[in-house]
């Protein structure tokens, strides 16, 4: 809409969608953007662009050429390179950016976790661990597995390209996943060790309680760096970050 001041959301995240719902309800203008990469997202309400940018340069142009006076990115906290971009180019735009990120997990009594910097360090460290492995850490990551005999159960939302370990069974499937669900999974398939990068937030983490209730270890991968920028942990508060960048 040329002219409408505009706010961009970058998504691929139940928050970012959450995001949307509120500042259109509040009768912001919003457009999500959404990478592409899921064959049937799950969209948010209102505008929505779908594709890369064409990294920093792009998003710079983008939103100078949309009247955008403000982003919040609220991608996933493994997305790195959008976030990098996210920086960069709203810098270079001269347009404030806001990071929304939900907390990681932490571990509590009874947890046996191993932390790992990358899915290539899970591969290594699972050879120690067990050998009917969960591996919850997305369809990109497969690769990082493909070298390892043990027998993997991995879930995803849309089917995995090759390679792949030889030993696996995909699950296809999308969250929220609840706790009596994966307590029957961990038990039917007889799992012995949870692979996952640390998402953070509410809808995936039955998989840790569970895991925690059968002593199963998981291996857990950190969180990419990302650049300083102003962040904020819920929607509540980036709602509040654009209210006030409209006021200005
Ligand atoms: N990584 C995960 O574990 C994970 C989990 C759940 C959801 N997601 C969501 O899935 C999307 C892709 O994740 P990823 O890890 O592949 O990201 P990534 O590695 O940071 O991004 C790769 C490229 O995809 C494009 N891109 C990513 N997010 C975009 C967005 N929201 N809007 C427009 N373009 C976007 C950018 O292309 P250009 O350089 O051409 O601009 C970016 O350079 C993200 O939106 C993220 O929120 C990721």
């Amino acid at each position: 809409m040329a002219g409408v001041q505009t706010v961009l959301v970058l998504g691929g995240t139940a928050e970012a969608r959450a995001l949307a719902a509120e500042l259109t309800e509040r009768g912001v203008h919003v457009v999500s953007s959404l990478a592409g990469r899921v064959a049937n997202p799950r969209l948010p309400v209102g505008e929505v662009r779908i594709g890369g940018f064409g990294g920093a340069d792009g998003l710079a142009r983008y939103v100078t050429e949309n009247d955008v006076v403000a982003v919040v990115d609220a991608t996933h906290p493994f997305a790195q390179r959008i976030g990098n971009s996210a920086v960069k180019g709203t810098s270079q735009a001269k347009i404030p950016l806001l990071r929304l990120e939900r907390k990681g997990w932490e571990a509590g009594p009874g947890d046996d976790w191993h932390w790992v910097g990358s899915l290539d360090d899970a591969a290594t460290k699972i050879t120690e661990l067990g050998e009917r492995i969960f591996l919850t850490s997305g369809r990109q990551g497969l690769a990082a597995f493909a070298g390892c005999p043990q027998w993997f159960l991995a879930r995803c939302v849309d089917p995995p390209e090759p390679p792949l370990p030889p030993n696996i069974e995909i699950l296809l499937d999308r969250g929220p996943y609840d706790l009596v669900r994966e307590r029957a999974l961990q038990d039917e398939y007889r799992i012995d060790v949870l692979v996952t990068k640390d998402s953070g937030g509410t809808m995936t983490v039955a998989k840790l309680v569970a895991a925690r209730e059968r002593g199963i270890p998981v291996v857990i991968v950190r969180r990419p760096a990302r650049p300083v920028t102003e962040t904020v942990g819920d929607v509540s508060a980036a709602t509040d970050w654009v209210s006030e960048m409209l006021r200005k």
